[in-house]
């Protein structure tokens, strides 16, 4: 199958290199604080936490600050950047004014800061999950939102098409899709629950929220990055721009309704929540016609699928995309959802497809950007990026392991009615398991972190701006 589409149309001269350049450094800067955060938590699971009695580090605060410092500060941040390299290329326009483009920037950073001394050094939490930024900072994540919405993203996008009357390749699609629904949904999340619908109503809009965060902002915007990234690596186009549209709109209808599958067993209606496990199963229509396309576009390019680094982290994602959504067919009924509801099967999910897709296909589009970006030749070690995407992929994929199997046996262990501490004991070998895998994590993205460093300031041989893609991968 062909397209009618082709990314070498687009010129580069819109991009602002500097901004897309902080936007990335501030993402891998949240990245390395939320990664400490999580490891500093994980060894409070096994009776290490090196913060104990320190108010300001107490479990709690920490807890957030990596769960909140993944999601808002590495890729929220991370792929607004790479948003600020990918639109220009696709609509040859620039973001709508680069003043406010800074100011999306500053502010958007200025929150991420804010809401961790707010956690951290003032204990301030809104009850609610994943939306725990202090109440305050809401508004502020919204005008925000709503900024880099239409300055960066609606607004190119918008005078391409009226201007030029051609159709949008699929990668802007899925952009335009997640900022209309993100914007909306932070609403919906973050205030209705707070002062207008208290109770079940309240929790079954929460469950929206938590869902719609990672499927209606996180996968297609990641998905339109790979849809971006793959092409241009490999020089062929996507294998069918059919296929790709089928995938958008099955999110669009299907994803919405999956929120209550978060609270199952909850006093959420039975039939929302019925029908969030129907269009969850739905929803699997979407995840496998991505990974085809995928798939079948990789295949025009023979070896370089693992040969080539980018395209490395990007297979290594959609193989954590395909397994995780296998694990979540199951755990999205009724029978399997009763056995590790509130368990680590949950948590391994969560980091398999939050950090083993998406966050993959970050450091993968990185991985090919970075020297561009500041017009070197290259990268200043390959061999480092090898380790850390070794190190990193290695230690997701055991981390995931370890806590499915902990989970279960967690479950098997509530379900059989044993006493709550001995679910504990038994849950000990594979915390000690995420902490090990964690230095493993700690240690492959040190190497990146490095690499970025060195790659960016050491003076080398410079690469003039539009032979980029001379580069090897
Ligand atoms: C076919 C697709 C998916 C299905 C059916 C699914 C299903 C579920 C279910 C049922 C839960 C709740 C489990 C429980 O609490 O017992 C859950 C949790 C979670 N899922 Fe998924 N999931 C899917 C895809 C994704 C994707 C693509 C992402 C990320 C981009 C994601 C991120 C998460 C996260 C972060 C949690 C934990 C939320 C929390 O803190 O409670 N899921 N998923
Ligand atoms: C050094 C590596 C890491 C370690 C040791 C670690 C550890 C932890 C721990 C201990 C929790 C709390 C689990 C609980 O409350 O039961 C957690 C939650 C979470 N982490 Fe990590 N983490 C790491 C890296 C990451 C990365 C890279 C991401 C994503 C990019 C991520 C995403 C999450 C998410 C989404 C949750 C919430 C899970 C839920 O509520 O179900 N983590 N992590």
């Amino acid at each position: 199958m062909g397209n009618t589409y082709s990314i070498d149309t687009v010129s580069a001269g819109h991009v602002n290199y500097a901004r897309v350049r902080l936007w990335l450094a501030t993402s891998f800067f949240w990245f390395a604080a939320a990664l400490l955060a999580g490891y500093a938590y994980s060894l409070q699971f096994i009776r290490n936490y090196p913060f104990a009695g320190i108010e300001w580090l107490s479990p709690g605060r920490v807890r957030v600050t990596h769960t909140s410092g993944v999601a808002f500060g590495f890729l929220v941040t991370a792929t607004i950047g790479l948003m600020e390299y990918v639109i220009p290329k696709l609509t040859n326009r620039p973001v709508l004014s680069q003043k406010v483009g800074w100011l999306a920037l500053i502010v958007w950073n200025l929150i991420i800061l804010t809401t961790v001394i707010g956690y951290l050094f003032f204990g301030q939490m809104q009850a609610i999950e994943w939306g725990e930024t202090p109440t305050w900072i809401d508004p502020v994540v919204l005008l925000a939102l709503a900024i880099v919405a239409v300055n960066n993203v609606l607004g190119p996008i918008l005078k391409f098409s009226l201007e030029s009357g051609r159709g949008l390749y699929v990668s802007l699609w899925y952009f335009t899709a997640a900022f209309v629904w993100t914007a909306i949904n932070y609403f919906v999340g973050n205030f209705l629950p707070q002062y207008w619908v208290p109770g079940s109503a309240g929790a079954s809009l929460t469950s929206m929220y938590i869902h719609d965060l990672v499927g209606l902002y996180v996968t297609p915007v990641g998905w339109g990055l790979m849809y971006y990234l793959v092409p241009v690596v490999l020089q062929k186009p996507i294998f069918s721009h059919k296929v790709s549209l089928l995938g958008f709109w099955a999110l669009a209808f299907l994803y919405p309704l999956n929120g209550a599958h978060h609270y199952l067993f909850s006093p959420i209606p039975m039939w929302v929540q019925s029908l969030s496990i129907v269009s969850s199963v739905g929803v699997h229509l979407v995840v496998y016609t991505v990974i085809y396309n995928f798939l079948q576009t990789l295949r025009q390019g023979g070896t370089d699928s693992y040969t080539k680094l980018p395209l490395r982290w990007f297979v290594a994602g959609a193989i954590s995309y395909l397994l995780t959504c296998m694990q979540c067919a199951l755990h999205v009924t009724l029978t399997v959802q009763e056995h590790v509801h509130f368990t680590d099967w949950v948590v391994g999910h969560a980091h398999f497809v939050m950090f083993g897709t998406f966050s993959f296909f970050v450091f993968g589009f990185v991985t090919y950007l970075w020297p561009r970006l500041w017009g070197k030749s290259g990268w200043w070690s390959d061999s480092l990026n090898h380790w850390a995407f070794w190190m990193m992929a290695i230690g997701n994929f055991v981390m995931w392991t370890s806590l499915m199997i902990g989970g279960l046996i967690q479950g098997a262990s509530w379900m059989a009615l044993e006493p709550f501490t001995k679910s504990i004991t038994a849950s000990e070998p594979y915390w000690v398991t995420r902490s090990i895998t964690g230095v493993g994590i700690l240690l492959g993205y040190s190497f990146f972190a490095v690499n970025l460093y060195k790659t960016a300031t050491t003076r080398g041989e410079k690469a003039p701006a539009m032979a980029r893609p001379a580069l090897a991968m």
